[in-house]
């Protein structure tokens, strides 16, 4: 605990997810001080006690400390005596870091090692599904090539091939012919492209309809859902050109009618409620589900463990609740005692990445219009870095610029006109976040 018995939150990653968790953890009025670990040039900020609507009124700073090294995470929370950790990245998860810091008697938001293998492992997460009624594409799991390139061709239908471990969002083929599904099966089993994560790959049958995002708080026994969110994977308009790790997203998604909702919480309930039976472990964190509404209903593409990324950046500006109080009641298995209440309106977060992106990048470019103070937007740092006092870019995904307003439309439009004062060398925007949806939403 820190001055006059404000709280101490630690948020672990540097993605614009994790400045979303800061800047909305720095707004509840139990909060002192946050840490970023290791943050990125926008994480890091004075106190504003005076600070009103959705400014940060705590303080925030910068640990230079990796995401997955934990043994220096646990020393600092425990020397700065943190009262809680906030996990971010996948990675982090996937290595125990909340089982490292519970048996240090730290709190730390996120799964145990064992509940996260829902994200780590694909045939886990397939098999947990397949076991316990929770609707996703027929599948099979395979090791070797000749069994697999068989199947395919048995199966006749378009098909999905998915690295089992985690590769950094570039482990899922969507095939369109057995010749595709061919090559995304060579490149897992016989040339070993994804190193041990593709050793074992899951042939599941292609999926049609709608993406949705559907994400939960938990608390091993109760779940409150976010507002439905929807992530634009490609780089191009269109949806054309390979994936990303997320190009833009927005909240809540319109057009969702109540028999869709209905078996979308059931899903995620289940989810909650069977885990621990399986594995001993009870779920806390976010459970984010990604979803395709097909015309049988809802059936879940993945499980993820944690919040997404960008769509953090389009729930979070919703929230009308202390994200602390909601996150300690998850650890604390009180979950069912908070609120979780919404803004009405609608959020979208625009992604700004670097020339070339998904592919090779340049980086240190500098970046300017970032002083401005948007009175219905925010700007979220991804790929940042402060060289000489200067904002330079560092990573792909570089910015998130977050419009709010009375309705998807008016956010999509704060959100671009902002993006207009901002600018670096080579910038890259999609232009079409959201244009699909926004006649149902007005
Ligand atoms: P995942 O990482 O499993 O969510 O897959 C990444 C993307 O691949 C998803 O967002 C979907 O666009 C697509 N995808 C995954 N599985 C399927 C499926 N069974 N059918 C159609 N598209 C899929
Ligand atoms: N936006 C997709 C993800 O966070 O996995």
């Amino acid at each position: 605990m820190g001055r006059l018995g404000l709280k101490s939150v630690l948020v672990v990653g540097s993605g614009g997810r994790e400045h979303a968790l800061a800047w909305a953890l720095a707004q509840s009025p139990q909060v002192g001080q946050v840490f970023v670990a290791p943050g990125n040039a926008g994480t890091e900020w004075h106190a504003n006690p005076d600070a009103a609507g959705w400014q940060p009124r705590a303080s925030s700073a910068n640990v230079p400390i990796p995401a997955d090294d934990i043994p220096a995470l646990v020393a600092f929370a425990r020397d700065q005596q943190i009262d809680l950790t906030v996990i971010g990245p996948e990675l982090s998860l996937s290595l125990g870091i909340v089982d490292a810091f519970e048996r240090a008697g730290l709190k730390a938001f996120g799964p145990a090692k064992d509940a996260a293998q829902l994200e780590w492992s694909k045939h886990f997460s397939k098999a947990f599904m397949r076991g316990n009624g929770i609707p996703t594409a027929e599948y099979e799991t395979f090791t070797d090539y000749d069994s697999a390139a068989r199947y395919v061709r048995d199966l006749g239908k378009p098909v999905v091939v998915k690295a089992d471990g985690l590769a950094a969002g570039k482990g899922v083929v969507v095939c369109d012919t057995a010749e595709d599904a061919e090559i995304a099966l060579r490149r897992c089993l016989v040339e070993h492209e994804f190193g041990a994560a593709g050793r074992r790959v899951i042939v599941e049958e292609r999926l049609e309809g709608q993406e949705l995002s559907a994400l939960a708080f938990c608390d091993g026994e109760n779940i409150e859902m976010m507002p439905f969110s929807r992530d634009h994977k490609r780089i191009f308009d269109g949806d054309e050109g390979p994936n990303t790790g997320g190009m833009g997203a927005f909240a809540p998604v319109p057009g969702i009618a109540y028999d869709i909702i209905r078996p979308i919480h059931d899903l995620l309930r289940r989810t909650v409620t069977r885990l621990p039976k399986r594995i001993g472990t009870p779920y806390v964190g976010v459970l984010y589900a990604g979803l395709m509404l097909t015309t049988d209903g809802p059936k879940v593409l993945e499980f993820n463990c944690r919040f997404g990324d960008p769509e953090t950046q389009a729930i979070l500006p919703l929230l009308d609740a202390d994200l602390y109080e909601i996150l300690t009641a998850c650890v604390e298995g009180r979950l069912d005692e908070v609120g979780t209440h919404w803004r009405r309106g609608a959020c979208a977060a625009v992604v700004l990445s670097s020339p070339g992106y998904p592919g090779d990048y340049p980086t240190g470019l500098p970046i300017s219009g970032l002083d401005a103070q948007p009175e219905n937007a925010v700007v979220f740092h991804a790929g940042t870095a402060r060289l000489n006092g200067q904002v330079v870019t560092a990573g792909g995904r570089v910015l998130s610029v977050s419009g709010i307003g009375d309705d998807l439309p008016e956010a999509l439009r704060r959100a671009y006109a902002h993006i207009e004062q901002i600018n670096f060398e080579g910038k890259h925007y999609r232009r079409d976040i959201g244009l699909t949806y926004q006649e149902q939403s007005s």
